[in-house]
């Protein structure tokens, strides 16, 4: 396990505080579950896989990067490139809004694909950060998976967001496709009431984060 100090602590804290600008989806739309991903969660998970080396002077890919929120907080660690893949031509251009507020150096490409299919392949192994659709809104349990499908094929290593009582289809999907999972976490996921079935104003859901090593 590796050791937090103090400094990398406050570390982590500044990477969630610049990622404080990111602003949510202009028009969410339930059927992509867009939910953006808390910035304390995002910073902590790219914190982490920056103490793990996995993020300077590599080749990031975000699966699902709706907001950019995990793009830019990967921009904001000297990756040698990132690149979001994101469904919704919409997300796409309040993530590139957000690229601007971040003003981060490294360069950041959005491409607009089904991340379960995507249009391009990549030079070499990259480092997959991604919070997929978990297939909440039509039952779709494992929606994850043509992601994870993506992540097995492309990343040496992956850091994904997932539901509550993930572990068991992780760690089987893993062992089927050459990968291993080295790292698990609890984690909250808050949520703000952004559609017609949510009836609280705000809720915290819980969710898992996998570090997978992929062969
Ligand atoms: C839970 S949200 C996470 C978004 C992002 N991490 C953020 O913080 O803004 C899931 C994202 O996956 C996108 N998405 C859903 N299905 C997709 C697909 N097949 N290909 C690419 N993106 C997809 C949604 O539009 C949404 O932006």
């Amino acid at each position: 396990m590796t050791t937090t100090t103090p400094e990398r602590m406050a570390t982590k804290r500044s990477l969630a505080t610049k990622l404080g600008v990111v602003t949510g989806f202009e028009d969410p739309r339930a059927a992509l579950e867009q939910y953006p991903t808390p910035p304390d969660l995002a910073a902590h998970v790219v914190h982490l896989a920056d103490l793990h080396d996995d993020i300077a002077g590599r080749t990031v890919v975000d699966l699902g990067a709706g907001t950019g929120m995990f793009s830019l907080a990967a921009a904001l660690r000297g990756p040698a490139r990132v690149i979001g893949v994101e469904l919704d031509r919409t997300a796409v251009t309040t993530a590139r809004e957000n690229e601007r507020r971040i003003a981060a150096s490294a360069p950041v490409h959005w491409i607009q694909a089904d991340a379960t299919r995507p249009p391009v392949s990549f030079p070499e192994p990259a480092t997959v950060v991604m919070n997929p659709p978990f297939g909440a809104q039509d039952g779709n349990r494992n929606a994850d998976r043509g992601f994870l499908v993506t992540a097995s094929e492309l990343a040496a290593v992956s850091y994904s967001v997932h539901n509550a009582g993930s572990r068991g289809f992780i760690e089987a999907f893993a062992a089927d496709n050459g990968g291993e999972v080295t790292h698990a976490f609890e984690a909250d996921f808050a949520v703000d009431a952004q559609f017609d079935h949510h009836t609280a104003d705000a809720r915290d859901v819980d969710v898992e984060v996998y570090r997978a090593e992929w062969a």
